[in-house]
């Protein structure tokens, strides 16, 4: 055996273990700030040397991994660019095993070669490995958005081995931090009370965060995190990646420090019930894993997956949205057409776009009176829609509002005649009793047939409604009875059902998206069971929680808003928690607003408060939606909130500032709050917003500050016992 060279830096020629010489690659991946560096060593297996801050010189990069003398066992393997199952000197959880056609169950990744082009406004690098043997192929890609320091990696699976192989797992990410400590940040939830933060220091061993429920993956956990490196972040300082996995279904996200400290991480769909068969000369292609690095703390990498997902994800994230009045805590199943015709006067009083009809107005012969029955007839009710939907949008539109609808179309409730007609449709073990979840079931999305039903749905209404302008997507169940007769009957095995639920249902949002492109839609999920970037590129927002008491949403739109824009977040005013009317509304503002109030019982004076705050919102709207987002005060660390948006050229900016313990006035609310974001040089004027008419402002409305004094000395909303949330716009002169 030849004698082993130390690297060198560029393409450099090196000894492998066989004696045959190859050439070392340097694959450096890089957005505006940040860089992922793969190198290959002497056996042509590729490494992640670098995962940080780009360098100045990028031919620098190719020095990075000898500066590390990582010894131990797993010191020289556990850094690997996608880690298999399988072999020997692999001491780290595999981003992939596989057993192939002839039974083995190894893997040995190769480099072969990459490529770098451009698509949309990022660069795209793939990256080809090949199983030493056997004709087995993984595509690693990255696609590196320069402006938004935005990153989306995935694997594609494919090989061309003589029968079929089959996946065990197949992240689509993994990646390698050479850091001091590490700060997870994940979140906990259950219904009404979705996305509660957890900081964890990992520090030896394993930690997943991971879902299991097949649909409502953000019901119990999150796919989101954010990961803290060497030190914890705040929100100005500190290096922190942010990000999710994009897969509405099973994700796992796995973090595992080694001996020396430094972190293996591997993100993808959860193997959990799902070994995946593919076949020769076919393709397993995995979703994104999303995500971004900041130097300057959480602030900066908020900003920048929002500015990506306006920018590139989300539908008409650049656009406008309507402002509603819903009547789901109006009325709940209890309406007849009447009763809505009279919340339409509501809703133009308020001074909202549009009026959006909830659950309980289908079924006929089991219905929708309660959440028992009805669910899969999408019929117009007849005793209590007799004119059905046609009426309504007319109706409404006499009114000068526009109209939207609830549908829950993945779904079916056993006392339905959909459930009667079409047993075979719904996923169930045929064996067992039904368990249910919000007394339904799921429909087998796997099926052609399915698919053409749940588009059908929304494609019916469309097509009797065409002047319908608003859909809500409402998803209750998890899967719980995860056997589908489809599959079964086309000889898949079960253990596709969860990958293929999930690209079931992303077949049927791409048909309606061809045909309704612009339409919105939120995306609900029993509260706020959905919210993964991949749902986002066919809906335009989605709802947050069904906890809407303003003193738990501060909280809970203060962690969404770490990994969404504004603009996409639905805040409703409702009669949850104690707060006053005010409250409710200027936490509501912070996003899309709507209500779901009877708005026609409103006393004269609460009335003519909410149509002001209407209005005032559609003044700063723009600044909410499209602005930058700054955190300025964090609730879990005193008893206020303070947040404010600030429009592209610097001139306008809205701030909110809640009191959220009214126990007692805390020290916070006496110091000023340093603003940020704005142009240091300007002069601003700040006015309150959002008064009742017989209020007067607790500040004064006459002075001017420089943007400088506003963020060195900062300014105190003068929130008290009893201004317990401030509104402030902000104005260059
Ligand atoms: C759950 C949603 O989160 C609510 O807003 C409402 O639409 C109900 N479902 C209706 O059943």
């Amino acid at each position: 055996m030849k004698k082993l060279f130390p690297f060198t830096i560029g393409l450099a020629i090196i000894s492998n273990l066989t004696g045959t010489i190859a050439a070392q690659t340097t694959i450096p991946v890089e957005t505006g700030n940040v860089a992922v560096v793969l190198q290959t060593d002497k056996n042509n297996h590729l490494k992640i040397i670098h995962t940080g801050k780009k360098l100045q010189a990028p031919d620098e990069y190719t020095a990075a991994g000898r500066m590390y003398h990582l010894s131990g066992d797993g010191g020289s393997s556990n850094n690997n660019a996608f880690t298999v199952a399988g072999i020997d000197n692999n001491f780290s959880e595999p981003a992939i095993a596989v057993v192939h056609a002839d039974g083995n169950n190894s893997l040995d990744l190769r480099y072969e070669n990459y490529t770098v082009t451009h698509e949309d406004a990022a660069t795209l690098t793939k990256i080809t490995l090949k199983d030493a043997v056997y004709p087995f192929y993984v595509d690693l890609f990255f696609k590196a958005w320069k402006n938004e320091d935005v990153m989306e990696q995935w694997s594609v699976i494919r090989h061309m081995e003589k029968g079929t192989v089959t996946l065990n797992k197949y992240a689509s990410a993994n990646l390698y931090f050479y850091n001091k400590d590490y700060y997870l940040t994940s979140y906990n939830g259950n219904w009404a009370k979705e996305m509660q933060p957890e900081q964890t220091q990992l520090k030896q061993g394993m930690h997943t965060i991971q879902s299991r429920l097949g649909t409502r993956e953000n019901l119990v956990g999150s796919p989101n995190f954010m990961l803290a490196l060497d030190a914890p972040a705040t929100e100005t300082s500190g290096t922190v990646m942010l990000g999710q996995i994009a897969w509405n279904g099973n994700y796992s996200i796995q973090f595992e420090t080694d001996i020396n400290k430094k972190m293996h991480l591997v993100a993808g769909i959860n193997p959990y019930q799902s070994a995946y068969t593919l076949k020769p000369g076919t393709t397993f292609e995995t979703p994104r894993f999303t995500y971004t690095l900041s130097f300057t703390g959480t602030g900066t990498g908020s900003r920048n997956l929002q500015n990506w997902l306006r920018n590139h994800q989300l539908l008409d994230g650049k656009g406008q949205r309507l402002t509603l009045l819903n009547n789901w805590e109006a009325t709940y199943f209890d309406f007849d057409q009447e009763k809505l015709v009279g919340l339409f006067k509501g809703a133009k009083d308020l001074g909202v776009d549009l009026f959006l009809l909830d659950d309980g107005w289908f079924g006929n012969k089991y219905p929708r009176n309660g959440d028992k029955a009805g669910l899969g007839d999408w019929q117009e009710n007849k005793k209590k829609l007799p004119d059905g939907i046609p009426y309504l949008v007319n109706e409404a539109g006499k009114q000068g509002i526009r109209f939207g609808i609830w549908i829950e179309p993945e779904m079916v409730n056993p006392k339905s005649e959909l459930y009667e007609k079409h047993l075979d449709w719904v996923l169930r073990e045929p064996q067992r009793s039904e368990i249910y979840y919000r007394n339904q079931l799921v429909l087998d999305l796997t099926n052609p047939q399915v698919q053409d039903f749940v588009f059908g749905v929304v494609d019916g209404l469309f097509k009797k409604n065409p002047d319908l302008a608003f859909i809500k997507w409402d998803c209750n169940a998890p899967v719980f009875n995860g056997h589908s007769q489809y599959l079964e009957k086309s000889r898949i095995p079960q253990s596709h059902l969860y990958v293929e639920y999930t690209r079931g249902l992303e077949k049927v949002l791409q048909r309606i998206r061809a045909r309704y492109p612009k339409v919105p839609m939120m995306l609900c999920s029993g509260g706020g069971g959905r919210s993964d970037y991949s749902s986002l590129k066919y809906f335009t927002e989605f709802w947050l929680s069904d906890d809407t008491d303003p003193l738990e949403r501060v909280f809970i739109q203060w962690n969404y808003s770490y990994y969404y824009p504004a603009i996409a977040m639905c805040n409703h005013v409702t009669d949850w928690g104690k707060q006053p009317l005010k409250y409710r509304v200027d936490v509501a503002s912070m996003g899309k607003l709507g209500f779901d109030i009877r708005a026609n019982e409103l006393k004269p004076e609460d009335r003519s408060f909410c149509q002001e705050a209407v209005k005032n919102y559609n003044g700063f709207k723009d600044i909410v939606w499209h602005g930058d987002l700054f955190r300025l005060v964090n609730p879990y660390q005193s008893d206020l909130a303070s947040l404010m948006f600030v429009n592209q050229d610097k001139r306008r900016a809205v701030m909110f500032n809640y009191l959220t313990n009214s126990r007692y006035i805390s020290e916070a609310a006496a110091n000023p709050i340093r603003l940020q974001g704005l142009d240091p040089a300007k002069k601003y004027r700040i006015r309150e917003l959002n008064l009742y008419a017989n209020q007067k402002s607790g500040i004064d409305e006459s002075n001017t500050y420089s943007g400088d004094f506003l963020m060195t000395i900062g300014f105190n909303p003068n929130v008290t016992l009893s201004r317990t949330s401030v509104v402030l716009s902000i104005e260059a002169l």
